[in-house]
């Protein structure tokens, strides 16, 4: 068996056994560039993780927050995933806080206060809180499942806040062979990363689609001081029922069920012609197959990319 097929690669990814799978492949041909680069982003994420794992517990000592932190075993050398455990549930209010000021955002769940927080700086961080009487959250796993609403913001939500990683989008930008005659629409933008950099790194026009007012004012901002304010622009609107007559490119990063069920009615609603991106570590399970699947690697973060083009 071919062990280096794309297929293994993505199966590598989603199994969250990367490591030990680049390992066999570059034992086997110590050439093997993507082996090679695979081993070097899972030490990247392990050096990171264990850093601000560091930095959390740092903090939560300073504030004297009962609070203790680990890396997730479930991150496995290729997602930044923090278990965080309170001592009681007292701790609970000022571990949000300490959070918070932290930059980090909390996701509210029909079972009750936060318990998933997450972080979006130029890499994105998932902090899931295991309660003092066990109770482990369970709400990435529901919304995972679309059945709950991540998102404070209302019913019409597709999914919380999490950045792309600011590293991945080079290489989004060529597995979506965007050039500067292409007008790429993000949906669901957060802050507005991937239309800032598209719009830098090809010349693109772009524009983001965000329905949380905060992340609009956040993602104005940006677009504001980048070098490409006339090229780029983001709307205050609901994804779900926006006009795709016009856009080139429509870019997807939304929890994996959710894009899945997704990806039917963009495609419909897109010009002939026109490619569809969506990106996860998790599995999409797809109604519609698309063209092309791949592992995208960057310095210190992993994703797969895929790509619906007609
Ligand atoms: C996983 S984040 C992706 C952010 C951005 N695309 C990126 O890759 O950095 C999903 C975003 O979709 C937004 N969102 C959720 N439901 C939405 C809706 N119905 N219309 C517009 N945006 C929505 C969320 O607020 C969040 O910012």
């Amino acid at each position: 068996m071919n062990m280096l097929t794309e297929e293994s690669r993505i199966a590598a990814v989603h199994e969250r056994r990367l490591r030990s799978a680049a390992q066999a492949w570059w034992l086997e041909q110590p050439d093997d560039e993507f082996a090679q680069a695979a081993l070097r982003t899972c030490d990247a994420i392990d050096s990171e993780l264990a850093d601000e794992v560091e930095r959390l517990a740092a903090e939560a000592k300073r504030l004297g927050v009962g609070v203790g932190f680990e890396a997730s075993a479930k991150a496995v050398s290729q997602t930044m995933l923090i278990v965080a455990r309170p001592a009681d549930d007292a701790a609970m209010g000022p571990l949000a806080e300490m959070l918070a000021d932290l930059d980090y955002h909390g996701w509210e769940t029909a079972m009750g206060p936060a318990r998933v927080f997450t972080s979006t700086g130029d890499s994105t961080f998932m902090i899931d809180v295991e309660s003092a009487g066990g109770f482990r959250s369970q709400v990435w796993r529901l919304a995972e499942a679309a059945k709950t609403r991540l998102d404070r913001s209302g019913n019409d939500s597709i999914g919380p806040y999490l950045g792309t990683p600011t590293s991945l989008i080079p290489a989004l930008v060529e597995f979506a062979g965007i050039t500067d005659t292409d007008t790429m629409v993000d949906l669901g933008c957060g802050d507005a990363r991937l239309a800032v950099e598209v719009a830098r790194q090809t010349g693109a026009t772009t524009i983001g689609v965000e329905n949380d007012p905060a992340l609009v004012a956040r993602a104005k901002r940006k677009i504001h001081r980048s070098d490409v304010a006339d090229r780029v622009k983001v709307e205050l609107a609901d994804a779900t029922s926006y006009d795709l007559r016009g856009i080139t490119v429509v870019m997807l990063f939304l929890p994996a069920p959710i894009a899945a069920a997704q990806v039917p009615g963009i495609r419909k609603k897109m010009d002939p012609g026109a490619r569809l991106v969506a990106h996860e570590q998790a599995p999409i399970e797809h109604q519609l197959p698309p063209t092309e699947s791949k592992v995208l690697l960057a310095r210190n973060a992993i994703t797969v990319g895929h790509l619906w083009s007609s």
